[in-house]
């Protein structure tokens, strides 16, 4: 049997309190000039005392649950991408299918900033061949548990958040279109915690040499980026039929706006079909699609027919692009709240 797949549910979280590059200021040798040049970023959320990626991963998840009016025990299965799970074992998914009340499978899945677009496809998978009804896909980083505060080259980039997404069995053609997945492992001192995993369990000496937080080499994913980022978008629409003229709204990575303006260049996309929202949150990682996608919705950018161009790229390397037509009904909500708090439910989306 093969379907197709729509979202029909949407959430994001981001924890309350904020850091701003006045902030950073005071922290390291950086100003606010240097950092919205460089990056376009001016604040990220940082979680508070108690929050992980399994809490921010289930409000968020609450939400795209009351928005689908799906019941946690339909759920197929539950899909969270993350680099900063809350043990290494077991994963961040079974904390989160326990505290919806699910009964599904669940697991984690890893390929950084990509890992949201890698789950998306798996969920996709699932959907496509009846395997499940519906996936519960999310993207949650905390991290600013393992970036340096002391390193001024990577801790004005990074943020905290969750997005997540419900991916239906639908009859109507749409959903995901088309994607592609890669991987380059050959360099993985590119981006990468050098330290506490099986390969290089840490010691004391680590701590003492801040080994244990991320460590990146900037020049070279910024190459890497605007060269994959163009490419990988390109491909999955070549898999879905379709050019970028075709494509209504572009919701890239939330890495770097100079990024974001390179592959928007070469996909020959104007300004009103990209969506940017980094400004607000910094590198959210594996968070920054899904968090992004909610935010286009509730500013009316997502309509229903409309083709939507996802890309990432992240440590791996790994990159990754989808296109979705979206067929949801955005329902009018009335309970729009600020940034970050939790949704009352909202009326159940119909599929078209
Ligand atoms: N404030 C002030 N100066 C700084 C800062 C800072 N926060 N950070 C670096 N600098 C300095 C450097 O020390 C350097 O000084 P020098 O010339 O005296 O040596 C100077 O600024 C230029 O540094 P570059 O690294 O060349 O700056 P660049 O323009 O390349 O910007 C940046 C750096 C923003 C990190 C860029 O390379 C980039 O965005 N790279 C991609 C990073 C990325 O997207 N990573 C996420 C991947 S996704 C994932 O999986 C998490």
């Amino acid at each position: 049997m093969s379907g197709f797949s729509a979202i029909t549910g949407w959430g994001k979280y981001v924890p309350e309190k904020v850091l701003t590059n006045q902030d950073f200021e005071r922290m390291v040798d950086t100003s606010d000039e240097w950092i919205t040049d460089r990056t376009g970023i001016k604040e990220r959320h940082i979680a508070g005392p108690g929050e992980s990626a399994s809490t921010l991963s289930i409000a968020a998840a609450r939400q795209a649950l009351d928005r689908s009016g799906i019941a946690p025990e339909d759920l197929g299965l539950i899909i969270v991408a993350t680099v900063c799970a809350d043990y290494p074992f077991p994963s961040t998914a079974n904390l989160v299918q326990n505290a919806l009340g699910a009964r599904c499978g669940a697991f984690d899945m890893q390929a950084a900033c990509s890992g949201f677009l890698y789950s998306l496809s798996i969920a996709h998978q699932f959907v496509s061949t009846g395997a499940a009804k519906h996936v519960l896909v999310i993207g949650v980083e905390v991290l600013s548990r393992v970036v340096d505060y002391t390193d001024r080259s990577t801790c004005v980039l990074f943020g905290d958040g969750a997005g997540a997404v419900i991916l239906s069995a639908s009859d109507e053609p749409g959903g995901m279109l088309g994607f592609t997945l890669g991987s380059d492992g050959a360099n993985p001192e590119r981006l990468w915690i050098p330290v506490g995993g099986s390969a290089s369990p840490i010691t004391v000496e680590d701590i003492r040499e801040r080994r244990q937080y991320v460590r990146m080499q900037g020049n070279e994913v910024y190459r890497f980026a605007t060269r994959i980022m163009g490419t990988a978008m390109e491909e999955a629409l070549a898999n879905a039929g379709m050019t970028a003229a075709e494509m209504d709204l572009f919701i890239p990575h939330q890495a770097n706006l100079r990024i974001i303006e390179v592959a928007a260049k070469r996909l020959n996309l104007p300004p009103e079909k990209v969506f940017v929202n980094l400004e607000k949150y910094g590198n959210t990682s594996a968070a920054a699609i899904p968090i992004a996608l909610c935010e286009a919705i509730d500013q009316g950018r997502v309509f229903p027919g409309a083709h939507l161009g996802l890309v990432a790229f992240g440590a791996g390397l790994t990159w990754a692009a989808a296109v979705v037509k979206w067929t949801a009904v955005v329902a009018p909500r009335a309970d729009r709240t600020e940034e970050g708090s939790a949704l009352g439910r909202a009326e159940p989306l119909s599929v078209r």
